[in-house]
């Protein structure tokens, strides 16, 4: 205990000591569990990596000192004996097998449909049960989140703006310190899947510091950001195990959609059509993955090349920016998201036969404009994939290949074109013979800043 007083930073360690059989657990701004289980203790940063011995676990706060023997454990903090709860986890230990799938990320996809129908019976069912007293009296919303979390975020900004005529910011989580954001009556909302990202955490605490209003957004109980904010939403996507975001990413679509259908002065039919969309997603979706051989063709046509670009419009950026990473993170192909409309703007030159072009195409008020960038790209002799709507047939006259989805309202197609461009890249990385589930330098948990 003497030498953690000269710790500094954020830190989470285990130290045994064989001489008197003690095990010594502890924790700063760095996740820590102590799982329970029949006369054993287990000791880790997930639940995951316990989920086959016990679902009993101890959420270990910051400064907390364990101290297990063979006869049980003490939790110690500021050196006073503290006690806290043991949390029951609701998560099978099927969720941490790969089930036949040959990787998590696999697997994980083709859970997308069950995550959505538990996020919906969580929040929905004649009407939207979501409670939204976090929003009473705010005039804006800023996002803070990092990596795929963020791109959540910036659907969220389309949608509620949309829906709910809220205005909203999104910022890299990174970044929020440095700006100047005025915080008269705005709720500061951090996504996060794990609940850990150090950067995310951060933000939410400055933002606490400046008096403002907080709501995490995380599919981890317990986690660090459900100590911070003030108000908690969990998404039910289940543990995800490879490092790669895929059915948290949509359940967090799925959560942020019904805050903004909650928020939205729609009329009540207009409100019952909307919640008939969402709950006709999980078929949608179950489509997509009937028709994953179509998807895997042409991914493995452009596994070989080294450079891609991603584009899209309104709803539809976003989008692009997440499949760009879903693709450089598992395959290691140099993937960038783009607004279409900035290619003009200097990526144009990158553009050639070398490097193919995905175009999210969106039945909305950028299609037209959408297809001229199409076109565009393909004068610069890009091979070009577009991802588009089935009842979609000018595509196809502009581009070489179409990734055909099932029609969904335009403000849904996040879910549905993610899902295929999740597929895309898995099955590039795939083809390239990458290490899927756990790509080079990545963690599923960041928790440096
Ligand atoms: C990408 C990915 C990362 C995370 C990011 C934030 O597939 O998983 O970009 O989205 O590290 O993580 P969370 O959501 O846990 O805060």
């Amino acid at each position: 205990m003497e030498c953690i007083k000269s710790l500094r930073g954020s830190y989470a360690f285990v130290a045994i000591n064989k001489s008197d059989d003690k095990l010594i657990a502890c924790r700063y701004k760095s996740p820590l569990i102590l799982g329970i289980g029949d006369g054993e203790f287990f000791v880790a940063s997930d639940v995951p990596a316990i989920l086959e011995y016990t679902n009993r676990v101890i959420y270990l706060e910051d400064g907390d000192f364990v101290v297990l023997t063979t006869n049980g454990y003490e939790i110690l903090n500021s050196g006073v004996k503290v006690e806290r709860s043991v949390e029951i986890v609701p998560w099978g230990l099927e969720a941490a097998e790969k089930s036949g799938y040959e990787h998590f990320m696999l697997k994980e996809i083709h859970e997308i449909p069950k995550v959505i129908e538990d996020t919906l019976i969580e929040y929905v069912s004649e009407d939207i049960l979501l409670d939204v007293s976090f929003a009473a009296g705010i005039s804006e919303i800023t996002f803070v989140a990092c990596g795929t979390s963020y791109h959540a975020s910036l659907v969220g900004k389309y949608v509620l703006e949309k829906m709910a005529d809220i205005p909203v910011r999104v910022e890299y989580a990174s970044e929020f310190n440095y700006h100047n954001i005025p915080f008269s009556r705005t709720l500061v909302v951090g996504i996060s899947q794990s609940g850990e990202t150090a950067d995310t955490l951060e933000a939410l605490r400055l933002a606490k510091k400046r008096g403002v209003r907080t709501l995490a957004i995380t599919n981890v109980l317990g986690s660090t950001i459900t100590k911070i904010a003030d108000y908690i939403l969990y998404t039910r996507a289940g543990p995800e195990i490879c490092v790669a975001a895929t059915k948290t990413f949509i359940a967090q679509l799925m959560v942020l959609y019904i805050i903004s259908a909650k928020l939205s002065p729609i009329s009540r039919s207009e409100l019952d059509d909307f919640v008939l969309k969402l709950k006709m997603l999980p078929e949608k979706v179950q489509k997509i993955l009937d028709e994953e051989d179509e998807i895997r063709k042409i991914a493995e046509k452009f596994a070989n090349y080294e450079n891609m670009m991603y584009i899209g419009r309104g709803i539809g950026f976003p989008v692009a920016l997440e499949g760009a990473l879903k693709m450089k993170e598992i395959s290691y192909i140099h993937a960038e998201g783009y607004p279409a409309g900035e290619l003009k703007h200097g990526p144009f030159a990158l553009l050639g036969e070398n490097t193919p072009v995905v175009a999210c195409v969106v039945r909305d008020n950028t299609y037209e404009i959408m297809l001229s960038n199409v076109k565009e790209v393909k004068a610069r002799n890009s091979p070009v994939i577009a991802v588009a709507g089935e009842d979609d047939d000018e595509v196809e006259k502009y581009v070489d290949f179409v990734i055909r989805t099932p029609s969904v309202d335009p403000v849904l197609t996040p879910v549905t074109y993610s899902v295929a461009l999740q597929l895309l890249a898995y099955y590039a990385a795939r083809k390239r013979g990458c290490e899927i589930d756990k790509p080079r330098h990545l963690a599923k948990s960041v928790t440096v800043e």
